[in-house]
């Protein structure tokens, strides 16, 4: 009798750790310097990003945990297997996509301007000699280089970041005399600190999420989830929650 209530507990026991060895765990790539789309508070990762993606983590059955890594070590962390996954307030690009695939896309947002409210400058702070911030590899730098700099239009110097806290600091120092960020995430910084939006650029940029290029399976599985965080109107949930 006792022989088989041992052989009972051990066999309870395989299950149970079976069952937790199906639950697979991803490594979710982020920057978590960008409000409210991520950033950390007490230690924890938080933002809309970061809860988007612990409900498509939900509903498909999956285990996350996340990294955070400067905005542009994510693609080739991702190449190099060290994350299997990006959210990060990431624009969909033509130039991205031929190094990772994208889901589809989840928020919609554009480009602007902010300067330091005591300044006086106006959106035509972007024209002549001024030294203009935008974080490394982000779609902010590459429109400020490409359509600016490389263009002669704006004079003095390009100032990129590793992450947003360092430009916003070095803005309100007087290091830089405007930053070009997404508009969303510009509106938060001017909230908390002596800055002003002065200037909005339509670039209807579509962010989504990021896997290595030919992982099909992990794809499917992020696009199922987040049609069912958007059908079972967890979605609304997370926008009222943050862009009210
Ligand atoms: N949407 C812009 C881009 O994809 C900026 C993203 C920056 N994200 C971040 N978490 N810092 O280039």
């Amino acid at each position: 009798m006792r022989k088989v209530l041992y052989l009972f507990l051990i066999m309870a026991v395989v299950m149970m750790l079976g069952g937790q060895a199906l639950a697979q765990t991803y490594v979710v790539g982020t920057s978590a310097d960008f409000p409210p789309f991520e950033y950390m508070e007490d230690g924890e990762f938080v933002g809309f990003d970061m809860d988007l993606m612990r409900a498509i983590a939900e509903e498909m059955d999956f285990e996350i945990e996340f990294r955070d890594i400067s905005f542009d070590s994510l693609i080739p962390g991702l190449r190099t297997g060290t994350i299997d996954i990006v959210i990060a307030a990431m624009t969909i690009t033509e130039e991205r996509a031929r190094a990772v695939d994208f889901s589809d896309p989840y928020y919609v947002a554009n480009q602007s301007i902010i300067v330091r409210e005591d300044s006086g400058f106006n959106l035509t702070v972007l024209f002549g000699d001024n030294r203009i911030g935008a974080q490394t590899g982000t779609t902010g730098d590459l429109w400020v280089t490409e359509e600016l700099y490389d263009e002669g239009i704006l004079t003095g110097r390009v100032v990129r970041y590793e992450t947003f806290d360092l430009a916003i600091e070095d803005l309100v120092n007087e290091n830089v005399e405007a930053l070009v960020l997404d508009r969303p995430v510009a509106e938060r910084f001017v909230e908390a600190r002596p800055l002003v939006l002065v200037g909005e650029i339509i670039t209807h940029e579509e962010y989504g999420i990021a896997v290595d290029r030919g992982n099909e399976e992990l794809l499917a599985k992020i696009n199922e989830g987040l049609e069912k965080v958007v059908d079972s109107g967890r979605m609304g949930e997370l926008i009222d929650k943050y862009f009210e």
